[in-house]
């Protein structure tokens, strides 16, 4: 009960009171001012009954909105972290401002990362089983180091979890089936963490080249590069899933296959060097061939001290140039066909050509390129296709077939590096 309708019955039950009072003694010493009283007890809990019943309309709505809050909270899906380290620890940064997937805690076998995941207040549990067990965590994210990611998407698979898995997804595509075919049984949602779909660098070349502002492309160049050499860790280390075609390769490979998702890869040719690093590719080249074109050019190099720019992509009519991850760049197209000089002999510093001579300023249009600021980039994305397919209201993001399709590329440009030549592929 309110307390507005209680202080009406206790008015009520006063008055009540005061009657019989009045009725018994029959004196009106004693019933006048038990009288008034009571009156005045009607009156004012008249007014505050009118009081709480606003104070109880307030109440129930912030009732309804804790309620509607609880219920949002009860709906969000609750992740589980194997592995809490630099990657993780940027998914659960980002989840934080999330409302569909809140992270529950985590298991790592470092004991310090541990200490970071309980300062961060999750609860960290003491075995990978514990987690798995928890009938409280819906989605396990797998984000160890690469050599034991199918293990344990095997196994958070089989626990009845859906799973999302850190890049690479596996060391080869050989395991990747092997995870496939266990979501498939299980019948729990599997996808991968190739989050680099939705960098603006690629998204900024990705909206030029669909728009035609290039006319058919035949060559796409992407480069990521630094001179600072590998990292510490498990990235120098083969066995664990070290090197640079896995770590970087993987998403440069993955945008375009995304990009050309229609076309099949028919050729890969790939050369590794181990500049500082005799265990694994500290740099690498990569060129695969899209049936009917374009050709990709991945190159990702740990020893660069000057670089290419990000991406440098030729069509027939134009060439586009994003010199890196701020987007700086430029579009150079041509107005007209400029064959007018083609007997003329230009002189240059290095001799006399025809062919290679500066183009007439007149024949061309620049177009510059900034930062496209409309782009949502970052992780949530993967999370809104692993939820929305987890609820059966949309797709996954990030497909398994697609992360197959790129590990088989993987494996062919190791196989090339291997033996020097070019693998014909059917990808
Ligand atoms: N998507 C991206 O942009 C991106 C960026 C960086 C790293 N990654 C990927 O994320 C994964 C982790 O990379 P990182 O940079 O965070 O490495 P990291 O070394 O910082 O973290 C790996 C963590 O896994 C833990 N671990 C290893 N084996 C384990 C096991 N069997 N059970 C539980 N915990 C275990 C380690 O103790 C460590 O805390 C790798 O697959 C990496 O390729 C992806």
């Amino acid at each position: 009960m309110n307390r507005g309708r209680l202080f009406v019955l206790l008015g009520v039950a006063w008055l009540a009171a005061g009657a019989v009072c009045l009725a018994k003694s029959n004196s009106a010493v004693v019933s006048i001012p038990f009288g008034l009283a009571g009156l005045f007890f009607v009156g004012w809990s008249i007014v505050r009954a009118a009081w709480d019943a606003d104070w109880g309309r307030s109440a129930s709505a912030l009732e309804r909105e804790q309620s509607a809050f609880e219920r949002k909270r009860v709906n969000m899906l609750q992740l589980g972290i194997i592995g809490f380290g630099g990657m993780a620890g940027e998914h659960h940064r980002e989840l934080k401002g999330y409302d569909r997937v809140s992270v529950k805690g985590i298991y790592d076998i470092d004991p310090a990362r541990e200490a970071d995941a309980a300062r961060e207040g999750l609860v960290v549990y003491e075995s990978r089983e514990a987690l798995l067990e928890d009938p409280a965590i819906d989605i396990v994210l797998v984000a160890t180091t690469n050599e034991v990611h199918k293990e344990i998407c095997i196994d958070a698979l089989e626990h009845g979890k859906h799973v999302i898995c850190e890049k690479p997804v596996t060391m080869d595509a050989a395991e990747l089936e092997e995870i496939i075919a266990v979501a498939k049984r299980t019948g729990k949602v599997f996808t991968v963490n190739q989050n680099r779909r939705t960098n603006c660098d690629f998204v900024l070349m990705r909206r030029q080249v669909e728009a035609g502002l290039l006319g058919e492309v035949y060559q796409l160049e992407s480069a990521v590069e630094g001179s600072r050499g590998m990292p510490d860790g498990w990235r120098n280390i083969k066995s664990l899933g070290g090197g640079m075609l896995l770590d970087w390769g993987v998403h440069l490979i993955d945008q375009l296959m995304y990009m050309y998702a229609d076309k099949k890869v028919t050729s890969v040719y790939c050369r590794m060097e181990s500049v500082h690093y005799p265990e694994i590719d500290d740099n690498f080249e990569l060129v695969m061939t899209f049936q009917d074109g374009p050709t990709g050019c991945v190159r990702v190099g740990t020893n660069d001290f000057i670089t290419h720019p990000r991406w440098h992509v030729m069509g027939k009519n134009g060439t586009l140039e994003i010199a890196d991850w701020d987007c700086n760049g430029k579009v150079i197209r041509s107005l007209y066909d400029e064959k007018a000089w083609a007997n003329e002999i230009v002189m240059t510093k290095a001799g006399p050509t025809k062919t290679m001579a500066p183009r007439n300023a007149a024949s061309v249009e620049t177009i510059d390129l900034h930062y496209p600021e409309d782009v949502r980039d970052n992780l949530l994305v993967v999370y809104d296709g692993l939820v929305d397919a987890i609820s059966g209201t949309g797709e996954l993001w990030v497909k398994p077939e697609e992360a197959l399709r790129v590990m088989r590329v993987i494996d062919a440009a190791f196989q090339s590096a291997e033996n020097n030549e070019v693998v014909k592929t059917d990808i």
